[in-house]
């Protein structure tokens, strides 16, 4: 860690929370082991008392209906409320659902076509948004912090799916200061931008898993975030598939699934395995890659997606696990996490039908030309203890998020070369909005390396001490955010603004 030993002036108004000063108080700071791995949670829930439930069939998530007549328009209502679910035998949770569903509603649209979305915002006394993702819409349509949707009040969003656009994206709010919190209360969905022609074989289904993070308290409420949380981003004690924890399906043998993971946790970090299946990576965030690559297992940080192919070859059960992946922690806490088990396909000994075989290319994905700009992003986190307790700060360039400060200017249609250095002690997983990238190196302790494939990417992880460079372009102009998708460290100032000139 950083120790600057004062922190900018202003970075006390973004913590936020005279809570968080208090609870770190409470939470006994002096004297914590700060590099440490062990030890008690503090000031966490307690832990392991609701049980959930196991095994349930793996329910599709609902659709959101769309209500327009007319092809080539996509036009629905998403309304933010209060909802009550039901994840422990005999617990009701209060959340917040996107038309009373956690996840939201599966949305579903084609390239081309022209999206209506009316957002109705009826959680109680709290402004939201929705933010679209990796989508390539108006900023003015982004749902910005900066264009906050009152409570009680609606909005309508809109905007056309160009042609190319096909890819797995989310929507989520994006409120200044409760982004963390509305999202682990629930809020967050998959938008699903199908091509014009797919080159998956449509045997091979479409299967979206969105995979949450929840903590669950013993009365069955969701608990505050600590100051834990908010150090190294909220991580719940169940993965939940779907909304559910460890969903199972049977297919016959000899199956292929085309499945699309969603990591829409806060904060948790999905290495995954599919035993007994071997998995085809076809696509990323922003679409299907030019070839498939064979994966023996994915990482997937918090708010990426990947589309795999998964061939269940063998009779018998094939389990989604996790394994270890150390992100970096800070203070006690850390929970082991691997070996949890997320999903399990049970293989039948019934054959399935012959299915034609998954092309050699998917898709041709052009390369950028050289860049006119290159920029550099600096990481760092910072903490001081002070007469009220220990304040943290998540910085760009030294400075966290100010949303009346423009940070970058960029212009449309130009290629920048964005360098982006990790220099704290936890991984972070970068993202832009309005745009996908191209990710060109990785370097760590002067080693650098290429990816293993071209792809389309809205968010990449940069693991601690590393350098991530990457080549984008914004093709529309206005104020679009950057940020860690740990988002408790978004929320503590790990963003900046880059404003797209015309
Ligand atoms: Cu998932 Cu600023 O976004
Ligand atoms: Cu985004
Ligand atoms: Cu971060």
């Amino acid at each position: 860690m950083h120790r600057r030993g004062f922190l900018a002036a202003g970075l006390a108004t973004v913590l936020g929370s005279v809570r968080a000063a208090a609870q770190m108080k409470m939470d006994g700071m002096p004297g914590m082991d700060m590099g440490g791995h062990t030890g008690h949670d503090m000031g966490a829930a307690p832990q392991g008392v609701a049980v959930l439930p196991e095994g349930e069939a793996l329910r599709d998530l609902p659709r959101l209906a769309n209500e327009a007549g007319t092809p080539g328009l996509f036009k629905a209502r998403l309304t933010a409320e209060s909802a009550t679910a039901r994840f422990a035998e005999g617990l009701d949770t209060p959340i917040l659902g996107y038309n009373g569903t956690s996840p939201g509603p599966l949305i579903e649209a084609v390239e081309g076509d022209r999206i209506e979305i009316t957002f109705a915002n009826r959680i109680a006394d709290e402004a939201s948004t929705i933010h679209w993702h990796g989508m390539p819409v108006p900023a003015d349509q982004d749902g910005n912090p900066t264009d906050p949707v009152a409570t009680g009040t609606d909005r309508t969003y809109s905007f056309d799916l160009p042609e190319g656009s096909a890819g797995s994206y989310w929507y989520h709010p994006h409120p200044h200061g409760k982004t963390a919190e509305q999202v682990y209360r629930g809020l967050a969905g998959a938008f699903v931008v199908k091509p014009k022609a797919d080159p998956i074989p449509a045997a091979y289904g479409d299967t979206v898993l969105v995979f949450t993070d929840l903590r669950l308290a013993a009365d069955g409420t969701l608990p505050d975030s600590t100051m834990t949380d908010l150090m190294n981003g909220r991580v719940g004690d169940h993965v939940l598939v779907n909304g559910q924890k460890n969903p199972s399906l049977t297919v016959p043998f000899g199956t292929k699934r085309h499945f699309r993971f969603y990591n829409a946790t806060n904060a948790r970090f999905l290495r995954l395995s599919f035993d007994a299946a071997p998995m085809t990576i076809i696509g990323t965030d922003g679409g299907l890659l030019e070839a498939p690559v064979a994966a023996d297992d994915i990482l997937l940080s918090p708010a990426e997606r990947l589309e795999l192919i998964v061939s269940f070859d063998k009779p018998g059960t094939a389990v989604l696990r996790t394994l270890d992946y150390d992100r970096g922690w800070m203070g006690p806490g850390r929970a082991n996490d691997a070996g949890l088990t997320l999903f399990t396909v049970k293989v039948s000994q019934t054959p399935a039908e012959p299915v034609p075989p998954l092309p050699d290319t998917l898709r041709p994905i052009a390369r950028f030309g050289a860049p006119a700009v290159s920029r550099r992003f600096v990481f760092t986190e910072t903490m001081a203890m002070n007469a009220s307790g220990m304040e943290m700060g998540f910085l760009i360039n030294g400075a966290a998020f100010d949303m009346k400060r423009i940070d970058v200017v960029a212009k449309a249609g130009q290629v920048e070369l964005w360098e982006i250095v990790n220099k704290a002690d936890m991984d972070h997983p970068f993202h832009v909005h309005g745009t996908q990238f191209q990710v060109v190196e990785h370097e760590r302790d002067g080693k650098v390396s290429e990816p293993a494939y071209r792809a389309w990417k809205d968010t990449v992880n940069v693991a601690r001490g590393e350098t991530v460079r990457l080549l984008l372009r914004q093709d529309r102009p206005g104020p679009r955010m950057y940020h860690c998708h740990i988002l408790e460290h978004e929320q503590l100032g790990m963003m900046g603004i880059v404003d797209v000139q015309a």
